[in-house]
């Protein structure tokens, strides 16, 4: 047996905690400071939420708000260069998966030469970086936790998977209390991004001992509270839940990589900004059902239990449908729309398969596919 484990970032979880902030900038040294956001999370008042705790700390700091979803790969040098002018000497990202991933990707410029497209790849960063705290505000992308920074170059149509050293996040503070006013299609597409973090994790080619326990613990914990989340925004519990899980998912896949699903949902990201959550949600059942074959009896089992099904007995065959059967009803719940509807035009499947097949997730899918097996699944879920 051999494998490796990282997880680098130091973490702070539980009710307020996002509080702490100010007193633990001071405590570091840090004097300026960048906030990264989008104008999202700046409206919803959780940004002079989060720098009101900067108040009497004798830190300066400025914002970035621009982010977009899929962030691309310009932003990430308009606010490097901002970072460079303010001097700042660390950067707080307050939102979901894109501004935790454009701090990111600006930390590893502010220490290492050259453009952001020189970065796409595994291990690619050479210098350390500097501090970078990371807050949460959605369950889905545990961006907070992981060695991972997601680039779209719009130019070249590819979303940029930076993945390795030097990238994560030095702290993270997730606090359930900022998830508490997202909206129900919110919850929804980033709790199943969540899921399929977890399930992907587990049947990854990398999946480790250290991996499969926090894998399967944050599939149940993601099964527990999503449903409640989406139904009821204010259950704290179920937020908890939420946020819990999709942190156990970042420090899976920070160190498993992912699968198909994720393969599938990056092209539908870059030609037709279909949200990442969504995509994901889209594909998860049909890329489940398809590596069936691959996954052992056991873990295949496991998978079942967690998602909250009646396995025993069952033969492989039929718990593979039974999960994603329960895939797709989840989704169906969660209102999450078919691909035809959200604007990808069926004869770009060929060229969204192709595009899928070199995705770096593919490389550590279970069952590997050709460009036919990727078309086939994207027809099934057109
Ligand atoms: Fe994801």
């Amino acid at each position: 047996m051999e494998f490796m484990f990282v997880a680098s970032t130091f973490l702070q979880f539980g009710c307020g905690v996002s509080k702490q902030l100010g007193d633990m900038l001071s405590a570091s040294g840090v004097k300026r400071v960048m906030l990264i956001c989008d104008k999202g999370v700046k409206a919803a008042g959780l940004v002079d939420r989060i720098a009101g705790n900067l108040k009497d700390t004798g830190i300066e700091y400025r914002e970035y708000d621009k982010v977009l979803p899929n962030p691309p790969d310009y932003q990430v040098q308009e606010a490097t260069e901002l970072a460079r002018e303010f001097k700042s000497d660390a950067l707080v990202s307050i939102g979901g998966g894109s501004p935790m991933d454009t701090a990111k990707a600006v930390n590893i410029l502010l220490s290492n030469p050259s453009t952001i497209n020189a970065y796409d790849g595994l291990n690619t960063v050479k210098n350390p970086v500097g501090p970078h705290f990371a807050i949460p505000t959605t369950a889905g992308t545990g961006s907070e936790v992981t060695g991972v920074s997601v680039i779209t170059d719009p130019k070249a149509k590819k979303k940029m998977v930076i993945f390795g050293a030097n990238v994560a996040p030095s702290v993270a503070l997730v606090d359930p209390e900022l998830t508490m006013g997202l909206p129900p299609e919110i919850t929804a597409s980033t709790g199943m991004d969540a899921l399929t973090h977890a399930l992907e994790a587990y049947i990854s080619t990398l999946a480790s001992p250290v991996t499969d326990p926090l894998a399967l613990e944050s599939a149940r914990t993601i099964m527990r509270g999503l449903r409640r989340a989406y139904r009821n925004g204010q259950d704290i519990e179920a937020r908890s839940d939420m946020l819990l899980g999709s942190m156990l998912a970042g420090l899976c896949f920070s160190n498993t990589c992912l699968g198909l699903a994720h393969s599938m949902s990056h092209p539908m990201g870059a030609y037709c900004n279909v949200a990442h959550g969504v995509g994901n949600a889209i594909a998860l059942p049909y890329v489940m059902e398809y590596n069936v074959p691959a996954i052992s009896p056991e873990k295949l089992t496991r998978i079942g239990e967690a998602l909250g099904l009646a396995v025993a007995g069952k033969t492989h065959e039929e718990t593979g449908k039974a999960i994603s059967a329960e895939l797709s009803t989840l989704a169906g719940e969660l209102r999450i729309p078919r691909i035809r509807d959200i604007g990808v035009p069926k004869d770009l499947i060929p060229t969204l398969a192709r595009v899928a097949l070199d995705e770096l997730s593919t490389q550590t899918t279970p069952r590997k596919p050709t460009v036919e097996d990727v078309k086939t699944l994207f027809e099934a879920a057109w």
